[in-house]
């Protein structure tokens, strides 16, 4: 149940010296004055101001015995939400209650009822801003529409696909009645030990800020036109450096400089930023020692001031209190509230206790908080509510939403599932399979939806989902809608334990798969992991479980073909059986109609056409994204140093294979030479030279080959996916700028060096030079 992460009874003696933050820092400069805005600032008190600063989690505003705990049916508390919105003024809520989906009716009854006491009862009339984590389709709603995980998304390479899912989403959450979502997730999917990696779009710094700029648009509108009521404010989550901690854990300290942070981290939410992107959350764990909700230096220095940025910075979950209670770097909570305040906080996420009201106004009072900053904060608040056009329409109606779950969302969201489908090995070309053939499915990720979706679907971390998903098939039911079930045996073999911790499995019946095996013709093999996120999915060991590793064995020694799909979140090692299997299928977490896409690509009703947006370790310690530096590649060379780095990876980044056959030539590139403000054109032939229709990502690569801080062994630069006929050939035109051949040096500036390039498409490679 999510989430009582109050640490409790710790006196904390360190205290960093950015504690006594300065009193003068206030209003960052340049946010916009919306002259209604300022009307209601001018009139607002302290108090009211200081409210609309803080947000609660939907729990505490609910019937029931304590703020964690909610009674069904779900009834508002009427007492604790005038006391929340009347006496504290408190801004925004977020989340739904006991973390469970409801109903778009639910939503509205009680989003209106907030509305109507905040319009009603408040003094000034100010309406919630209320938000949500709907993060691959509208999580926490009955009937939503639920798209693949991002980290499937990626798999996609495909911009369009991305930006409709975010479309989707922003009509379905605003049906709901919410009009702000805590997503995209523009964190870099580096380190595959960590729990969130399939919240993001993978390992690649251009991948993930070109579909992080498609899915913001997605939910903002082309021209971030958010009052639009079927779009929503998007929240570019969590800056800054999430998702590489040492340790791979949750929420644990990350060691980070400052060239590597602009270089990888930065430059997605540089990107969704410049693309109007209205409200960012900040990252809960450390960096340098230093927590990112107390880092004055990333909060205002780098993103307020120097990105400009104009939006609303919230904090992540109970963020201010872990700076006291968990991260030590505050003596109490009122000192908490001081630093993160003075950081550039704009919002905390609190979520349970209005301590942070009376901490806050007494900071103002006593002078330790500028009034100034104050202002900037809550300016930023009501400009978002503002432009949300919450003022004059506190709440949409599900009514007005006649597409939501619709079969059209759906066709969409069906799609997008089965171009994420990664095809990894087809030896002998086993696939696709004979739909008259007599098939055993097996293994604990076969027949779940809850392994399918994975974490936020439906409840926090995407327990019950069956509950929710009604008819949706799992893989073994759409195995036997394509041949028959009367074809189809079923043995699950290991069993998902869904006690304490989610990586207790159990083996229920090997000796009868083995024996089901005997009466088949083909294996498919679905593992994996069961659903998780956040802290709960920390892990101790990225190899597949032991007894998973056992089953495919066994059922790898009956000789018939075994085909593995893999549903999960994060590339689990599966070296020890990868060689005994005719068939991997990389299926990520598809979402609801992620079974449909499995058998669609099993038996040929679609080729696959996605491709890794990581690089898929082979080792546990050989956890090497495909950007690093040359020496990870060391040749034998004569010398002192005369041996050779065993680099190995099971399948590379940009790796999926198609059922038909793809050629490039002709590549050419407009000169041989690049200058600073010139462009260089490069053009391919891609040719479907196979037997048929498919779809190809071509990928656009350069090496740097000697600069002044050692150079990336290759880095993505473009990319583009193309639907060919068999025997249709196209053309593929990239431009190239300065730009894209930069990198962050020493000094921490953005810089392009003069020298020699190589340029890399579909193995065909060509030379030039970039001069000033
Ligand atoms: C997660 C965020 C999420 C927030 C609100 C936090 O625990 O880290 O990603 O948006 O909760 O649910």
């Amino acid at each position: 149940m999510k989430k009582f992460w109050i640490f409790g009874g710790l006196a904390a003696t360190l205290l960093l010296s950015a504690c006594s933050g300065p009193r003068e820092r206030g209003a960052t400069d340049g946010v916009e004055r919306i002259p209604e805005v300022e009307a209601l600032l001018a009139q607002m008190t302290v108090e009211e101001k200081v409210g609309q600063m803080a947000q609660l989690t939907l729990d505490v505003l609910t019937v029931g015995e304590n703020e964690f705990v909610t009674e069904e049916p779900l009834r508002l508390d009427s007492a604790m939400v005038r006391k929340a919105l009347v006496d504290y003024g408190v801004g925004s809520i977020l989340n739904t209650a006991s973390n469970k989906a409801r109903t778009v009716e639910k939503w509205h009854e009680v989003i209106s009822e907030l509305q109507r006491v905040a319009a009603e009862e408040t003094r000034l009339g100010i309406p919630v801003l209320y938000g949500v984590d709907a993060i691959h389709g509208t999580t926490y709603t009955v009937g939503a529409t639920f798209f693949p995980q991002q980290i499937g998304q990626a798999a996609t390479w495909n911009r369009e696909l991305v930006r409709k899912g975010g479309e989707i989403t922003a009509y379905e959450t605003r049906a709901s009645g919410i009009p702000w979502n805590f997503s995209p997730v523009l964190d870099m999917g580096r380190d595959p030990r960590f729990a969130r990696m399939w919240e993001t779009f993978g390992e690649d710094v251009h991948l993930v800020s070109e579909l992080g700029v498609e899915l913001v648009k997605g939910y903002e509108g082309e021209n971030n036109e958010v009052s639009n009521p079927f779009h929503v404010a998007s929240c570019l989550k969590h800056y800054l450096g999430y998702g590489t901690p040492w340790s791979g854990k949750d929420r644990t300290p990350a060691h980070l400089s400052n060239t590597e942070l602009r270089e990888r981290h930065l430059p997605a939410f540089e990107a969704a930023i410049e693309a109007g992107a209205h409200t960012v959350m900040v990252n809960s764990g450390l960096i340098n020692g230093v927590p990112v909700h107390a880092s004055h230096r990333l909060l205002t220095g780098l993103l307020k001031e120097e990105l400009g940025f104009q939006g609303l910075v919230v904090t992540d979950w109970a963020d201010i209190n872990n700076l006291h209670s968990r991260d030590r770097v505050a003596v109490n909570h009122k000192e908490a509230v001081k630093l993160a305040i003075n950081a550039g906080i704009d919002m905390s996420m609190i979520p349970y206790s209005l301590d942070f009201c009376d901490d806050l106004v007494a900071l103002v009072n006593e002078g330790e908080v500028a009034m100034a900053r104050i202002d900037d904060a809550v300016r930023r608040i009501l400009n978002t509510k503002h432009k949300l056009g919450l003022f004059e329409r506190p709440v949409t109606h599900y009514e007005d939403y006649p597409l939501f779950g619709s079969a059209e969302f759906e066709a969409a969201a069906y799609q997008a599932a089965q171009e994420s489908m990664t095809l990894l090995k087809n030896e002998d070309n086993i696939l696709p399979l004979p739909t008259d053939a007599r098939i055993l499915v097996a293994g604990p990720n076969a027949h779940t939806m809850r392994a399918l979706n994975g974490g936020w679907s439906y409840t926090w971390q995407g327990r019950d989902n069956e509950a929710f998903t009604g008819d949706y098939a799992t893989i073994l039911d759409a195995i036997r809608a394509k041949v028959g079930a009367h074809r189809v045996e079923f043995v699950e073999g290991v069993r998902y334990v869904n006690e304490a911790s989610y990586w207790v499995e159990e083996e229920v019946d090997v000796a009868a798969a083995v024996r089901a095996a005997a009466r088949v013709d083909y294996i498919v093999l679905a593992l994996g992991e069961n659903s998780y996120t956040e802290k709960p999915g920390d892990l101790h060991d990225l190899t597949l479980s032991e007894q998973q590793l056992r089953l495919a064995e066994a059922l790898a020694a009956t000789g018939k073909p075994v085909i593995l799909v893999l549903n999960q979140g994060r590339p689990r090692i599966i070296r020890r059986i990868e060689p005994l299997m005719k068939g991997v299928l990389q299926a990520y977490l598809p979402g609801n109609f992620g079974g449909l896409a499995v058998a669609d690509v099993l038996f040929g009703s679609i080729n696959p056409s996605g491709k890794l947006p990581f690089t898929y370790p082979m080792y546990t310690n050989s956890l090497v994204t495909y950007d690093h530096k040359p020496s990870e590649h060391q040749a034998k060379m004569a010398g002192a140093y005369d041996y050779e780095s065993d680099f190995a990876v099971q399948y590379p980044f940009g790796f999926g294979l198609s059922y038909t056959e793809f050629t490039y030539s002709d590549l050419s590139l407009s000169s041989e030479e690049l200058t600073a403000d010139g462009e260089l054109e490069v053009q391919v032939t891609l040719s479907n030279t196979g037997g048929r229709a498919g779809k190809e990502v071509v990928q656009l690569y350069t090496s740097d080959l000697f600069a002044s801080l050692t150079p990336d062994v290759r880095r993505l630069r473009a990319f583009d996916k193309i639907a060919l006929e068999p025997g249709e050939a196209e053309t593929v035109r990239f431009v190239l700028r300065s730009a894209d051949l930069s990198f962050i040096n020493a000094e921490g500036q953005r810089v392009t060096e003069p020298g020699d390039f190589e340029l890399e498409l579909g193995g065909l490679t060509a030379g030039f030079r970039y001069v000033e």
